[in-house]
């Protein structure tokens, strides 16, 4: 059950990856932020760095592979080809949801093939928010992990065919996650957005990182609406506040955010900078290459898109990803309505 699930995510998500292009040519209110150009802001490209530092991090680069998979034998090999491009070009990489390996440790080889292809990478292990403090444990544990994330998903589970309906318990049980493990506990949406009223929540109860996961890239109400028998939820597609509202919204959030939901190529991750992330994690977008293209390919983009966003700070006068927030930025249309909603200057 949970592996056929896993597949039809895979799938869902990779279809609408390409109707999302052919629809609205992919737009999404990351267009709604634009750089304001100074002609003589620029650097010398040795100068820039992409390291980011955050919560007592370091990564080398300030871009991720956000949780995707693992729990069947197709997305094993897909956690394979990830591992391998996160070795490849050093960026960090989070594991999908691990309670398939709770409920069937048989398929732990599934997800711990991130960390076997990726012995000195960055990794983060993925759990739901019911997780016990020992799953957490085990879960930490499989893949010698750096980080937990925790994922937060009401809107899925409840267009879920066999989602859980039973939310209250959620927070005190990352609560009691977060006190219970040695690592930095994250806490992720999954593309429906973090208030910042969320992410005062998420640090009174002791996470120490906010990833917002916000809408514009893949819609988790579609995927699961797809695999209703009766599509009855379309209502729900679109639900949320889009990355870049969230990262306006968290301006004075008292931990530090990640950014990710919809972002499509390097400008996104500069934008995402800009507006405060310390980090900017893509799934949707990767996946696709990788599908499509193949590992040697997503190597390729992904080594593409680091040096694209050093070629963007080095015009943008950014010496690192940080310095980003310095950058004069435009906020048009409905994003601008939208700071003017939350009395957002
Ligand atoms: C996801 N995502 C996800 N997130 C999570 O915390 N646990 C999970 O198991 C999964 N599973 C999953 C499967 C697939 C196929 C995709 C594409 C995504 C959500 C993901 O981490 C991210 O929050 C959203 O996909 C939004 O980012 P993109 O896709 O717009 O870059």
């Amino acid at each position: 059950m949970i592996a056929q699930r896993k597949d039809d995510h895979v799938r869902l998500a990779v279809e609408q990856q390409q109707q999302q292009q052919q629809q609205h040519s992919g737009r999404n209110q990351f267009d709604e932020v634009s750089f304001v150009h100074h002609a003589l802001a620029g650097l010398d490209r040795p100068d820039v760095s992409l390291a980011t530092t955050f919560a007592g991090l370091s990564w080398p680069v300030p871009l991720y592979i956000n949780a995707m998979t693992g729990g069947s034998e197709r997305t094993g090999v897909i956690n394979r080809d990830l591992g391998i491009a996160a070795r490849e070009t050093g960026v960090p990489i989070a594991s999908g949801s691990m309670s398939a390996y709770f409920k069937d440790p048989d398929c732990a080889e599934t997800f711990s093939v991130l960390r076997k292809e990726n012995p000195d990478g960055f990794v983060i292990a993925n759990v739901n928010a019911t997780a016990s403090v020992d799953k957490a444990h085990r879960a930490i544990d499989l893949l010698r992990a750096d980080a937990l994330q925790i994922h937060v998903n009401t809107v899925q589970e409840t267009v879920m065919p066999e989602g859980d309906r039973s939310f209250a318990s959620w927070a005190p049980q990352i609560e009691k996650i977060a006190a219970g493990v040695d690592v930095p506990v994250i806490v992720k949406e999954v593309g429906f957005g973090l208030s910042r009223e969320t992410v005062r929540l998420l640090a009174s109860l002791g996470v120490r990182i906010a990833d917002l996961g916000g809408r514009g890239g893949t819609d988790f109400a579609r995927i699961e609406n797809g695999r209703r028998e009766l599509a009855d939820y379309a209502y729900l597609h679109g639900w949320g506040q889009s990355t870049a509202a969230c990262l306006l919204d968290a301006q004075d959030a008292p931990i530090p955010v990640l950014a990710s939901g919809g972002v499509r190529h390097p400008l996104d991750v500069a934008r995402a900078l800009a507006l405060g992330a310390s980090g900017v994690g893509v799934s949707g977008t990767f996946l696709r290459t990788l599908l499509d293209e193949g590992v040697k390919a997503l190597i390729a983009r992904i080594g593409t898109w680091l040096d694209q966003l050093a070629a963007l700070q080095t015009v943008l006068g950014a010496p690192t990803p940080a310095a980003l927030t310095h950058c004069d930025l435009l906020i048009h249309g409905e994003l601008r309505d939208f700071c003017a909603d939350r009395g957002i200057d």
